[in-house]
């Protein structure tokens, strides 16, 4: 079967290779799976057709192809020479490691020519760190998806300061292509906007906790049956324009009640072992921590998010 526009390199087939595997071949391209270690390539490729088959059965499969058609796109590669010849997109999947991972990019680009995109998955690597001294810099980019990549569409595109605008425009319009939603961060900052906003979110449910305003229970409550229900859909700017009659109207009505609230936040939490601790015992009541009772939860969770993704599809036909 023809792959679009050339084929996709993914280099590491862990968790996030795989998921980049089944969305690519999702959008009809050519997939090559590389890893140092063999094995996970012959496991990657095991738990692709499985959960590709367990989709199209229960109606989730992504994009136009069957399981078997885009099956048949995917393979395992075990030289990354011969695996990257001819490809217009490799995705990096490492670990989170800034030295393998610049090795790894170092090793790159020796091999490829002018025209491949390089890039990595990384959650929190700044590409001003990542791709340092790079050749084909203008052709790197960070592409950060969110786990699970398959149901949670939204991708950080992140430049180096040295990225061409037409790397961030060609990885922009591939992301689309595979039915993801791609945002284009202008300027590398650490922790990028995903991680920024959780943190934020993280920081202030801490002390919340800490100083005995809400227990760990509710305040999750707070944002899986309060604020999260209307974030899977509209987002805080979005959130405050409808609120009002209008931002303008939000604003003059409650932008200083917010500074306000905001002079009480406390400082950056120490995350001390005592709330720790305390905090864990709350969610091991309802999540054991054993592997077992956490795998279970995080099925279920993808199953919630599986029709979520669903839901939004209807509502939002694109
Ligand atoms: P993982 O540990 O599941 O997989 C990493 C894979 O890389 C393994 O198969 C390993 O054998 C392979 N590998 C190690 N050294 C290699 C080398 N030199 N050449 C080729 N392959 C090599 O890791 P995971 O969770 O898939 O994470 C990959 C990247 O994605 C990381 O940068 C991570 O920060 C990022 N990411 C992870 C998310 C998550 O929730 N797991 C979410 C978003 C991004």
């Amino acid at each position: 079967m023809a792959s679009p526009a050339g084929g996709v390199v993914i280099v590491g087939s862990g968790l996030i290779g795989r998921s980049w595997a089944m969305l690519f071949a999702s959008g009809g391209f050519k997939v090559k799976l590389y890893d140092i270690e063999q094995q996970q390539i012959t496991n990657a490729l095991e738990t692709i057709r499985k959960e590709m088959k367990w989709l199209e059965q229960s109606g989730s499969l992504k994009g136009s192809l069957s399981a078997e058609q885009q099956l048949s796109l995917i393979s395992g590669c075990g030289n990354l020479a011969e695996a990257v010849e001819g490809t217009m997109h490799i995705q990096e999947c490492v670990p989170e490691n800034l030295e393998l991972k610049k090795k790894i990019f170092a090793q790159l680009d020796r091999i490829v020519d002018d025209r491949v995109i390089l890039s990595s998955s990384s959650s929190c690597l700044l590409p001003s760190k990542l791709f340092v001294g790079l050749a084909h810099v203008k052709q790197c980019i960070v592409a950060h998806p969110v786990n699970p990549p398959y149901y949670v569409p939204l991708v950080e595109l992140v430049p180096h300061p040295e990225t061409a605008p037409a790397t961030m425009d060609r990885t922009h319009a591939l992301m689309r292509k595979i039915g993801q939603t791609p945002v284009r961060v202008l300027r590398e900052i650490e922790g990028f906007v995903l991680n920024r906003l959780q943190y934020a979110i993280i920081s202030e449910a801490w002390r919340l906790v800490e100083e005995g305003i809400v227990s760990a229970n509710d305040l999750d409550l707070v944002m899986s049956d309060g604020l999260g229900m209307r974030y899977a859909f509209i987002g805080p700017l979005e959130t405050m324009h409808l609120n009002a009659e209008g931002m303008v109207s939000y604003c003059d009505r409650y932008c200083e009640g917010i500074k306000h609230v905001l002079k009480t936040f406390g400082p950056i939490p120490e995350f001390s072992r005592t709330t720790v601790e305390k905090v864990n015992q709350d969610m091991c009541m309802k999540v054991p921590d054993d592997p077992g009772h956490l795998d279970a939860r995080r099925q279920w969770r993808d199953d919630c998010l599986m029709r979520l993704a669903q839901l939004k599809r209807q509502v939002q036909p694109q």
